[in-house]
């Protein structure tokens, strides 16, 4: 067989099984391993559907010399015959572990040199590495199984929608700059020059605007692009399963997310997710758990002891009280007790948040153990543990901060807790509602008021008042779906009336001619019969990871960037040519 040809294989090599054998078949992969057994060579075959065994055997001299220069991670095809393999030669661990091919004629369709890192699960190579030769990286069998997974969730997704009546609609990358956030990338025009489109950081406008056209009920699963400070659960360019619906309430678009929820946890990973969800409001999920995005996989709940604590003779807790703070902990039953260091960690933890220490009462059969018995009597210590509930052996966190810090120094802490004492089974699900959020929230560097979710949202219709007098007391209708403690999705009931979004424009600071030039399309349309309409966006790479297990969205990307929002594989972004630059009229700096 000439090597220009590529055998046409008669099975993949998660294939075959004991009632093949005896079948002459042909195989394409890659070479996963090679080992050398006194004459006898054998070797694994790898593609995307598994592994299969091949055996060369020493009578066959061309064969076998071959086979003895095969390279690792080569591209072959072999043709051999399907042998059953004796019961105590059976691997277990392998689908096709029952057989073996005997090999009678390989092809070697381009040979691998040495690669820079193995191929196996997990590896053994730093994440640089594994980005820059992403291509080999996810050769491995870990990275296969998450793409196939993400693949079957759009399917999935596509499904559902289409059940629903969804239509798929796409839309523009290359637009006026959207309200998300973040900063756009911009991309310059060649025509215009000087002028920018800015790559959508969420297709929210256009999809108001289908409501407008009478697309009720519209989804896409659709890029986004944002320039934002990376982290685990962050990209520049992410996806999302973007949704919107027309003359809706909150529950109709909860029941459809739900029923998406529930389908894909069932199609994916065999599970029943019960529905409804818990509808939690946001000050409560503030108070107990410190953030917008709590996971209810563990307890330790937070409360808050200021009455108690302003009691007390210990300075740090009054003024804490008296200047607007507040004093917070929580009873993290169960960790045993805590040494020195442990605490000092601790302390070191939530200082990053902005608290100035972390209050420690470890309670025992015999007293109460804490650094600051010398100022707090032993009645007050007492008290303290009755209200968290604490029996012996238990330990209280506390923190005596502003409100805001409290909140984000003991939310955290409690993650980390759990996290650090393996609170979380691998069973445990916890999915949830955050609804009711402020309608707006003061930005300290900005001075002024800005959207908690974009300027689109609408107010709850019994705050609207409020809107002239306390905007910040005002909620909106807005809601986000928050998954084992990631949020996972985040939309909102919309304004459709323009004299409703002009007030909103004016709370933000946002003139009437910047909203003009900035939205004047939107508002546009709202004036020639706008439905009423809400929705919502999943973020799918977060979801995938979920359904996947794994921490990280980059292990469900095919080819992410960096935390620094680098492509190590392709070097970008890059430095262009004078000539490029010169046709968009840009001169670098
Ligand atoms: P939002 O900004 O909340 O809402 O985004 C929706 C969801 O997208 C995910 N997400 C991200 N995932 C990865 N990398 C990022 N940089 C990133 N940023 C956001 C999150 C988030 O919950 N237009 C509105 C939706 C709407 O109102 O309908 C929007 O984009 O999981």
């Amino acid at each position: 067989m000439s090597k220009s040809n590529t055998w046409q294989r008669t099975h993949h090599c998660g294939a075959l099984r004991p009632q093949d054998a005896g079948k002459t078949v042909v195989l394409n992969g890659w070479v996963a391993s090679r080992r050398d057994h006194g004459g006898v060579i054998f070797a694994n075959l790898r593609d995307r559907w598994g592994v299969t065994q091949v055996v060369f055997h020493p009578e066959q001299a061309e064969l076998i010399a071959q086979a003895g220069n095969l390279k690792l991670e080569s591209t072959v095809g072999l043709r051999g015959r399907v042998v059953k393999r004796p019961d105590n030669m059976v691997n277990p661990n392998m689908p096709t572990g029952g057989i073996e091919v005997a090999a009678e004629e390989l092809v070697v369709y381009s040979e691998a040199k040495p690669l820079p890192f193995t191929i196996k699960d997990p590896p053994d190579a730093l994440d640089e590495t594994r980005l820059k030769y992403r291509y080999l990286d996810l050769r491995r069998p870990a990275m296969q199984k998450n793409m196939i997974l993400r693949h079957k969730a759009a399917q999935a997704v596509r499904r559902y929608f289409d059940e629903k009546e969804f239509l798929e609609i796409e839309t523009p990358f290359l637009m006026k700059s959207t309200p998300e956030g973040a900063r756009d990338y911009l991309v310059p025009s060649r025509i215009y020059k000087g002028r920018f489109y800015a790559l959508p950081q969420s297709p929210q406008t256009y999809k108001q605007l289908l409501m407008v056209s009478g697309f009720d009920r519209y989804f896409q699963i659709v890029r986004c692009f944002r320039d934002e400070d990376q982290r685990a659960d962050r990209q520049p360019e992410f996806t999302q399963i973007d949704v919107e619906m027309s003359f809706v309430d909150e529950d109709a678009v909860f029941g459809v997310m739900e029923g998406l929820m529930a389908r894909l946890f069932k199609e994916i990973l065999g599970k029943e997710v019960p529905v409804p969800f818990l509808r939690l409001p946001y000050p409560e999920a503030m108070a107990k758990y410190g953030m917008d995005k709590p996971d209810l996989r563990f307890g330790m709940e937070i409360e808050d002891i200021s009455g108690i604590a302003s009691q007390t003779e210990f300075q740090v807790f009054k003024d804490a009280v008296a200047s607007g703070g507040a004093v917070r902990g929580f009873n993290a039953s169960g960790i045993g007790a805590l040494s020195r260091k442990d605490a000092d960690g601790l302390a070191e933890f939530v200082k990053t948040f902005g608290a100035k220490g972390l209050v420690t009462l470890q309670v025992q059969q015999d007293g109460i153990k804490t650094p600051i018995s010398k100022f707090v009597s032993e009645g007050h210590l007492k008290r303290m543990a009755e209200l968290y509930d604490a029996k012996p052996g238990d330990v209280i966190f506390m923190v005596a901060a502003e409100e805001k810090t409290c909140c984000a120094a003991l939310g955290n802490l409690r993650n980390k807790i759990a996290a650090d004492h393996k609170m979380i089974k691998p069973d445990d699900l916890s999915i949830l509602w955050v609804v009711d959020f402020p309608l707006v929230e003061w930005d300290e560097q900005e001075k002024r008021f800005v959207a908690m979710h974009h300027p689109f949202t609408s107010p709850k219709p019994e705050d609207v008042p409020l809107m002239g007098s306390d905007p910040a007391k005002v909620r909106a209708r807005a809601y986000d779906l928050v998954l084992n403690g990631a949020e996972i999705a985040g939309g909102s009931i919309r304004i459709h009336e323009s004299g409703l979004q002009q007030k909103m424009f004016h709370l933000l600071g946002i003139d009437a001619d910047t909203a003009r030039r900035k939205f004047g399309y939107l508002m546009d349309a709202f004036q020639y019969g706008a439905p009423p309409h809400g929705g919502i966006a999943f973020g799918f790479d977060r979801l995938v990871a979920m359904l996947a297990g794994e921490d990280s969205i980059r292990e469900v990307i095919a080819f992410p960037k960096t935390t620094s929002a680098l492509s190590l594989m392709d070097g970008s972004p890059s430095e262009v040519d004078e000539v490029q630059l010169r046709e968009l009229g840009i001169k670098l700096e």
